[in-house]
């Protein structure tokens, strides 16, 4: 008889994005001619752009010719060509060192910022994340046993949570207990909310200072409109000690079907084995990733090379600048009704206070029901995020103005 691993009995719930399906298939099944309007997951409409199709379409005609044809790769790391033009375009244009053997090429940021546990002892790291957060990081950590039971009140025991609400304007504090590990993900999800340089830098001090490693998922790095905020932890002086970057092409280039995304794991990041004796983590992850993965397509990792090219950096610019103009609309047809909203300047996500403080599921049934709109409940993403509620700029611009124009009703 197998024995399964208990932790898995502890995640309460389903998965927070399921169970909105859930509550809008059964929605949809009493309303078949609902016309609803999905500002939930974060996942982009738009085309592909047209440099990434091109280059993916090439890529499937080298495919069909025994000269050109490619099978496994010999590393799953990534190609040559790919990584390096990473590192000029992400890292050296912005002053940071990153070098192509400390870029991992993957098929997805959701996938890395869990895998990455298996490189770290199960059990044996305490955690802390900012609440409200991207569920992965709780429910991965929860799977690998570095935390206790679900609490009554929220959250799960052994997690350091570090609220981040209107009162402390979205900016963490410190951990006030050890901790291991650290997730930040900026800008962020689900706040839509963004860190400067000079806040990043104290926690890169408090990593440095406390053999903290730091996982920062900058996913939605694109998004950021202000010239003084970072695109990378590597921006912090000293951040290649303790830091491991995310990055994903799902925002930016509109991926999230085609799934591609980068891992940074500098030479210089180190953990202890059992010893105490310190260990770079790097190795580790390249013998995880060539044993466990084989690599992102050929015809997708060209694909992602066309997003640097001169015609795909202008086509992402204006994908970008579309969905923050969605934002835009969104925010301030919500401010015209009074709602208190965060966010949505530097990232593709409005966070907004709850009208007449409704829990973030009643408004989230008051959405649905008398709007047909679809959001995602604050207090999905941790107990700090109750009474809040997130939208998502990623739709089309007709969707977005009448979905204006629905929350206007509902909430007017
Ligand atoms: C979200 O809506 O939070 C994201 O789209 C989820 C993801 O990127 O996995």
């Amino acid at each position: 008889m197998p024995r399964i691993n208990d932790n898995y009995l502890k995640l309460k719930a389903g998965y927070l994005f399921p169970e909105i399906g859930r509550r809008v298939r059964e929605f949809r099944s009493e309303n078949p001619d609902a016309p609803i309007i999905k500002l939930g997951i974060g996942d982009v409409t738009e085309p592909l752009p047209q440099a990434c199709i091109d280059a993916m379409h090439a890529a499937v005609d080298e495919m069909s010719q025994r000269e050109t044809f490619r099978g496994y790769m010999d590393d799953s790391q990534g190609h040559d060509w790919l990584r390096e033009a990473i590192v000029k375009n992400d890292y050296e244009a912005r002053g940071c060192q990153v070098s192509a053997s400390e870029i991992f090429v993957s098929d997805g940021s959701k996938c890395d910022t869990a895998n990455i546990l298996d490189i770290l002892a199960a059990g044996k790291n305490r955690i802390a994340v900012t609440d409200p957060v991207y569920p992965v990081y709780v429910d991965t950590n929860v799977m690998a046993g570095n935390t206790g039971e679900a609490k009554e009140s929220g959250g799960y025991d052994g997690v350091v949570y570090l609220p981040v609400t209107a009162e402390n304007n979205f900016t963490p504090a410190l951990p006030d207990k050890p901790v291991d590990v650290i997730y930040l993900c900026y800008p962020n999800n689900p706040t839509g909310t963004v860190l400067g340089k000079d806040e990043l830098a104290k926690w890169v001090e408090y990593a440095r200072q406390n053999e903290a490693l730091i996982l920062y998922d900058a996913a939605y790095e694109a998004y950021i409109t202000d010239p003084e905020i970072p695109h990378s932890i590597y921006e912090i002086d000293g951040a290649r000690d303790v830091a491991i970057e995310f990055r994903s092409f799902s925002k930016n280039a509109g991926f999230t079907g085609v799934r591609c995304a980068l891992t940074v794991i500098p030479d210089s990041v180190t953990g202890t084995i059992a010893t105490g004796e310190k260990r770079p983590l790097q190795p580790l992850w390249a013998r995880r990733h060539n044993t466990k993965f084989n690599g992102v397509s050929y015809i997708t990792q060209r694909g992602v090379e066309a997003v640097y090219s001169e015609a795909g950096k202008q086509q992402v610019a204006d994908l970008i600048a579309f969905y923050l103009e969605n934002a835009r609309l969104l925010r301030e047809g919500l401010e015209a009704v009074g709602i208190t909203v965060f966010g949505g300047v530097n990232a593709p996500y409005i966070w907004l206070k709850t009208p007449g403080d409704l829990s973030s599921w009643d408004f989230f049934d008051r959405l649905l029901t008398s709007g047909h709109l679809v959001g995602t409940p604050g207090s999905g993403f941790g107990t700090a995020g109750e009474g809040y509620f997130r939208l998502s700029a990623f739709n089309s611009r007709e969707n977005i103005e009448e979905a204006v124009k629905r929350f206007q009703r509902v909430v007017e």
